[in-house]
């Protein structure tokens, strides 16, 4: 079956209002245009403000879509069907970006399709990659979840772990605060870390140990305890400002190894070709190097580049022409939801937890 040819997709769950034309070819989009304005007000605050993201969504959206079909040299009557952010993520963001899309939709009698702000962060790299495909070992990493999954196919989801506290993005934010550096945390800290002393401030490896042992947290993360670390490491610091950059490093070394080992763990036991990392944090190109190296000889790492990383509607049009090629379509109930469940997930035989 093949289904709309050109999809206008729209994302407004956290703090960038974008939207992306993409064209659908059986499934699979290529990538016509994608527009990104990033809400730099939060910055003043220190972490995400929801009302005012709303209202910036508010303000925006109309520009930004406009933008994305300008750059895709198209009119509005040229496109087939329209994507939408519907979760999970702030919900009076999310509305702003869903009332949009559903109003074309009415106005231009399109098909309308709300997809999974996660699922998007897994198909950033197909954008890119003519090679990325299940099965693969997928790590998400962003600001708000880090889980492990074994896809075999798009829209079969596997959950191997996830965190138990913080979010790995949330950590390299908090750390970035406790080392007074601004927000989002991570670019910070990645830069300060590679100018750092390894091994000066040697930090704990949560939940690495279980790694090797039979219990329900074997692929299982927690960033809290690590965050703790480094605020009494700050705290029992004379100079901060010498020791930021090893603090910076400690930090940094620790988070990654966990997520490293484990992921190449999954690899290996599900004996796929290829690890996949999505998600704001996949931006950190020491995280992608460090699982490249250590799959050297057994697997490749598809990670998309920083701007289909962060959110941004490409992705969600990415997934999106999956799903409507399938014939996936929402009605007028669409509506956002800050815990939107993940279509298709369903617990790793590898795995024992309950799901959150
Ligand atoms: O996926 P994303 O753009 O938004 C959410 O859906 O949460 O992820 C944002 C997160 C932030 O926590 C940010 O600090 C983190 O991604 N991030 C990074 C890097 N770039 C962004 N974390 C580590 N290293 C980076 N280079
Ligand atoms: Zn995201």
């Amino acid at each position: 079956m093949s289904g709309p040819s050109r999809v206008l997709a729209i994302e407004t769950s956290c703090d960038e209002t974008s939207a992306s034309v993409v064209t659908n070819h059986d499934g699979r989009a290529r990538l016509d245009s994608l527009v990104i304005l990033s809400q730099d007000i939060h910055k003043i605050f220190g972490g995400v403000v929801p009302e005012l993201a709303s209202r910036a969504h508010l303000k925006t959206i109309g520009p930004v879509v406009d933008r994305a079909l300008a750059d895709a040299g198209l009119e509005f009557e040229a496109v087939d069907a329209l994507a939408v952010t519907a979760g999970p993520g702030l919900v009076g963001a999310l509305l702003v970006g869903v009332m949009y899309a559903k109003t074309l939709a009415h106005s231009l009698k399109l098909p309308l399709l709300g997809v999974h702000h996660l699922e998007g962060h897994l198909f950033a790299a197909t954008l890119e990659d003519p090679e990325f495909a299940p099965p693969f070992a997928g790590l998400l990493v962003s600001g708000g979840h880090t889980m492990l999954l074994d896809v075999p196919e798009w829209g079969e989801y596997r959950l191997l772990g996830q965190t138990r506290d913080d979010a790995a993005g949330e950590a390299f934010d908090k750390v970035a605060t406790l080392l007074g550096l601004g927000y989002p945390g991570g670019p910070a800290i990645e830069k300060l870390a590679a100018t750092g002393q390894p091994g000066r401030f040697d930090f704990p490896r949560p939940m690495l140990k279980e790694l090797k042992k039979s219990g329900p947290d074997r692929f299982s993360f927690s960033f809290s305890g690590l965050k703790t670390a480094v605020l009494r490491a700050v705290q029992n610091s004379t100079d901060l400002d010498r020791d930021r950059a090893d603090l910076a490093r400690g930090f940094q070394d620790a988070a990654l190894e966990v997520l490293v080992e484990k992921t190449a763990e999954a690899v290996d036991e599900l004996g796929y070709p290829t690890a996949m990392i999505g998600g704001g944090v996949a931006c950190n190109r020491t995280l992608a190097r460090r699982l490249t190296d250590k799959l050297k000889g057994r697997a490749r790492v598809a990670v998309a580049s920083n701007r289909l990383n962060t959110d941004n509607a490409a992705m969600i049009g990415a997934a999106g022409a999956w799903r409507l090629n399938r014939g996936d379509r929402s009605g007028w109930e669409l509506e956002p939801r800050a815990d939107l469940p993940f279509p298709g997930l369903v617990h790793s035989p590898l795995f024992s937890d309950q799901l959150a």
